[in-house]
């Protein structure tokens, strides 16, 4: 069957930077469906030839090596434009006569996509639905629905609300690339395809886990839509809850979108609601020293740019198990980190002088930069008595598998089209999501609130972070990935 890819927001920043090189990767893979258009909606009066031409020339940017300007011509004759303003149902009802036309044939698989303001979401979807683009016949519709989904749990329910007014929750992928990066999903592939991992991923081996996402960046030109979030809208209601639910939990019966949703779901109703005191106590709020100079910045913001939670999962499985998440801009080095942290040998041989509790052994999974995994175990030191020193087995996809990873677009612009929603959150996930982190917002507002400490640009968050661990006689993994050269 024939797809189409409709993309509103079309003249906007993801839609060059991230989806059109995307579809242009897939296209050279021939990995799209035969028989694909991809239609361009927005405001902007522009032809089909001149979007076309600044795509090839923002593509030819974004893609770098892998751009080829034949294969390029090749797929730029199946992108189209179409001018209209999706708060104009007049617009949208004009488009829905438009597309047939554009479409390599009928029935067409239809996929839109939201790549848009999110104040626009709601707009949009009742205009879809108003002009029968949600109708199932005579080909599939499906919505892809871009981040932010709502700003806490209220409005993340009205817009689900709203969403399934014009569609099924079948069709509606809401999407957060940390589910499509390539390392994300080989954390289910290391945990559910291996048998050694499986019996000790648990309280009776587990000391803690700790899931790290540092950016070296800062807020750059995003001030405005930053200093309204923070980093705990920004980064923590969807990707580290995400990471922490794959890490946390139990095997789906089959890979299946609904069976893998349903075992992600049930790790977040077992995280514990924090209440009084525990804000104080197992929250860390941090602002890096220059944020408040930022364009769009107010010169007394209160907004974080840094966080560490410590979340309890109320599970058999977890109990007693501390998760520590974290995430800041304008830290360290960019790295993106889970650390399980397994407990201390019940009994000591070999205590050297140098041998600290820190010592015991760590899984390490380098999400990003670097991808791969490391074991970090102890090991003799020959030829010096008894000594110990912990080393590493070391696995780099980039060593072991020829290319580069692809961009986690690619793979869920795939799964969207062809109607897989595994790796996409659905709508009692986002709001069970917002469920965890609405607490955490609201005590941030109030005299519950830690203070908010202040962090010097390029260093792991605020000291207190450091101490805090160490009162929990703990301490966080601060390593930057080192980079290999591509020849190794
Ligand atoms: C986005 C956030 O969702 O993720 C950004 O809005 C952040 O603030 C980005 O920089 C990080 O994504 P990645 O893939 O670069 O780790």
């Amino acid at each position: 069957m024939p797809h189409s890819i409709v993309i509103f927001g079309a003249s906007g920043d993801l839609t060059s930077r991230k989806l059109i090189p995307a579809l242009y990767l897939l296209h050279r893979k021939r990995r799209l469906p035969e028989e694909t258009v991809v239609v361009g909606v927005s405001r902007s009066d522009y032809g089909h030839e001149q979007w076309r031409s600044m795509l090839a020339e923002t593509t030819a940017r974004f893609v770098g090596e892998e751009f080829n300007p034949q294969t390029w011509t090749e797929f730029a004759q199946s992108v189209y434009y179409v001018p209209g303003d999706v708060n104009q149902v007049d617009d949208v009802r004009r488009l829905a006569t438009v597309l047939p036309d554009l479409e390599p044939g009928q029935p067409c698989a239809r996929l839109y996509y939201l790549s848009m303001a999110p104040s626009l979401y709601e707009t949009a979807i009742l205009h879809l639905g108003a002009a029968g683009l949600a109708e199932e016949s005579p080909g599939e519709r499906r919505i892809v629905i871009e981040k932010p989904f709502g700003v806490n749990r209220e409005t993340a329910r009205r817009l689900n609300e709203v969403v399934h007014r014009a569609f099924h929750e079948r069709q509606v992928y809401r999407i957060d690339h940390y589910l499509g990066k390539e390392t994300v999903q080989n954390i289910l592939v290391l945990r559910f395809a291996n048998s050694i991992f499986e019996p000790i991923w648990n309280r009776n081996y587990v000391d803690h886990v700790q899931i790290t996402v540092a950016e070296e960046v800062a807020v750059g030109k995003r001030g405005d839509y930053y200093d309204q979030s923070g980093v705990l809208r920004d980064m923590f209601q969807n990707h580290l809850l995400q990471l922490m639910m794959i890490t946390a939990m139990e095997a789906p019966v089959r890979f299946e979108a609904d069976l893998v949703r349903d075992e992600k779901v049930k790790v977040l109703r077992a995280v514990r609601t924090m209440r009084g005191a525990d804000f104080a106590r197992d929250t860390i709020r941090g602002q890096y020293l220059g944020y408040r100079n930022e364009k769009g910045v107010p010169a007394d913001s209160q907004t974080a740019t840094f966080a560490a939670l410590k979340l309890a999962i109320d599970n058999w499985r977890w109990q007693g198990v501390p998760f520590y998440l974290r995430s800041g801009k304008a830290m360290s080095c960019r790295t993106t980190q889970i650390v399980i942290q397994f407990r201390e040998p019940p009994h000591m041989l070999f205590s050297g002088p140098k041998r600290t509790r820190f010592d015991a052994n760590r899984l390490v999974i380098q999400v990003q930069p670097a991808e791969g995994l490391q074991l970090h175990f102890q090991t003799k030191v020959p030829d010096a008595g008894m000594q110990l020193r912990l080393t590493d087995l070391d696995f780099r996809f980039q060593e072991k598998f020829a290319g580069a990873l692809p961009d986690a677009y690619q793979r869920l612009l795939l799964d969207a089209l062809t109607g897989d929603a595994s790796l996409f959150a659905r709508s009692d996930e986002v709001e069970l999501a917002w469920g965890v982190i609405d607490p955490i917002l609201a005590a941030w507002q109030s005299p519950a609130a830690p203070p908010l400490e202040h962090y010097e640009i390029g260093q792991w968050g605020p000291e207190s972070s450091t101490g805090w661990m160490r009162d929990q006689g703990r301490e966080w993994f601060d390593v930057c990935p080192v980079l290999k050269s591509q020849s190794l």
